[in-house]
């Protein structure tokens, strides 16, 4: 199962304030553009697949001002949308479908405040078989029906009445199959997917929605939520982790940290390559995610890693990581040895330490020192390796 997103945002937000303030998916809250709290959510989310934002062609500009500098931005697809929401959401599902997603949320750009709960409550539905998952919430105040001249002619029995919410989650074939037929039937009044899902006659299942998770719609829901973020101010999730690693040396022919290999009179002994650099910052990228050291992923006891280049292990924790939904933003190593001088090797070394975590290179820093001829280390009986891992993981929520 991948599952992507249709996020629309090709809206005018006539009801939220006038042309010139601009669509109000694009309107500031706690400092930042609507949308941009809202793709936040998605690409910090672990189980996210493709994204697709859909927007309107007068809105390029704002859109990437919206996204500069965003973490991950890069993964977003964009395409342009129709004059209603349900054009809009078709555009997007049809860019969605050149991509390998399986499933798809399709949410309002105007909801910033999904959060990870309810995606992952909607993505086990998903996960059971459900082909279209609606969050929503029960209705809590007593409904009248009224005339036009605002006397009430009944009472609503409240009993089973739910209030939508999206996203609306659903699987990707069928939904696009479903809006392709209301499209050619002349159907172009629906106003959300679920109700599309229904025509078509596929069976809608309810989770419970989040309260917090409403469509910003008129002014004063911007100011609200604007208000409630200058309260709450949404702190990034940001993590560290430590690793330690050393390893012994003896008579050899050279020595390897982080993947550059030293001509010298000694080697380091180990069940790998022994890359003690490479180890202990393996080890503080796990610790990030509370995912246990090194040896829990490759035992020792395991011969298939007999002389394994370390650059497998660091990978492998980088990718553990991002399925964790981290963003690694610093990667810092340090080289306690008496010999050999790592000095002349430390820019291949960063460039090694770029190249397998997929991030720039001024965010991998080499440091060496000696061990003042003092202790095992400065007998030049062993090396040891100190490293500090940075990662972000999402916004923590208040
Ligand atoms: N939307 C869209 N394309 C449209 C209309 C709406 O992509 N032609 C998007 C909006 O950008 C919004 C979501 O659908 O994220 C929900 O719609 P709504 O709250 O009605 O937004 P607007 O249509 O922009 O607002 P209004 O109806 O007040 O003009
Ligand atoms: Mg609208």
């Amino acid at each position: 199962m991948i599952i992507g997103t249709v996020i629309v945002a090709a809206g005018r937000g006539e009801r939220a304030g006038t042309p010139q303030e601009g669509p109000k998916q694009y309107r500031r809250i706690g400092g930042e553009p609507v949308i941009r709290h809202t793709l936040r959510q998605f690409l910090t989310w672990q189980q996210a697949g493709p994204i697709v934002v859909v927007i309107h062609p007068d809105d390029q500009t704002l859109f990437a001002e919206a996204c500069e500098n965003l973490a991950e931005a890069g993964r977003i697809l964009t395409t342009f949308g129709g004059a209603t929401r349900q054009q809009s959401v078709l555009e997007g599902l049809r860019c969605l479908s050149q991509t390998d997603a399986t499933h798809v949320m399709i949410h309002d750009a105007a909801r910033p405040f999904i959060g990870h709960d309810l995606l992952n409550r909607i993505a086990a539905e998903l996960e059971s078989g459900e082909a279209a998952v609606l969050p929503a919430l029960p209705v809590t105040d007593t409904l009248k029906r009224a005339g036009l001249d605002a006397t009430v002619e009944t009472t609503v029995a409240r009993a089973g009445l739910w209030a939508a919410q999206t996203p609306q989650s659903f699987a990707l074939p069928a939904i696009l199959d479903a809006h392709l037929r209301a499209a050619s039937s002349d159907r172009h009044d629906f106003t959300d997917d679920a109700s599309i899902a229904e025509w078509a006659g596929i069976p809608v299942r309810l989770v419970e929605g989040s309260p917090d998770n409403v469509k910003l719609t008129l002014r004063r829901d911007i100011t609200m939520a604007d208000e409630k973020l200058s309260r709450h101010p949404a702190l990034p999730d940001v993590r560290t982790g430590n690793g330690y690693d050393v390893h012994q040396l003896v008579e050899g022919d050279g020595v390897t940290l982080c993947g550059v290999f030293m001509p010298h009179d000694q080697k380091l002994s180990g069940h790998s390559d022994a890359d003690v650099a490479l180890h202990a910052l393996t080890d503080a990228l796990l610790a990030t995610c509370g995912a246990g050291d090194i040896g829990d992923h490759f035992p020792p006891s395991d011969p298939q890693w007999k002389g394994a280049a370390s650059r497998i292990f660091l990978a492998h924790a980088a990718e553990i990581v991002r399925q964790h939904g981290g963003i690694i933003t610093n990667a810092d190593v340090s080289i306690i040895a008496e010999a050999p001088k790592v000095g002349p090797h430390r820019e291949a070394m960063r460039q090694n330490l770029s190249d397998i975590l997929g991030i720039s290179i001024d965010r991998c820093s080499i440091k060496a020192t000696t061990n003042e001829k003092i202790g095992f280390i400065g007998r030049k009986e062993g090396i040891a390796a100190i490293a500090t891992a940075t990662v972000v993981y999402g916004v923590l929520s208040s």
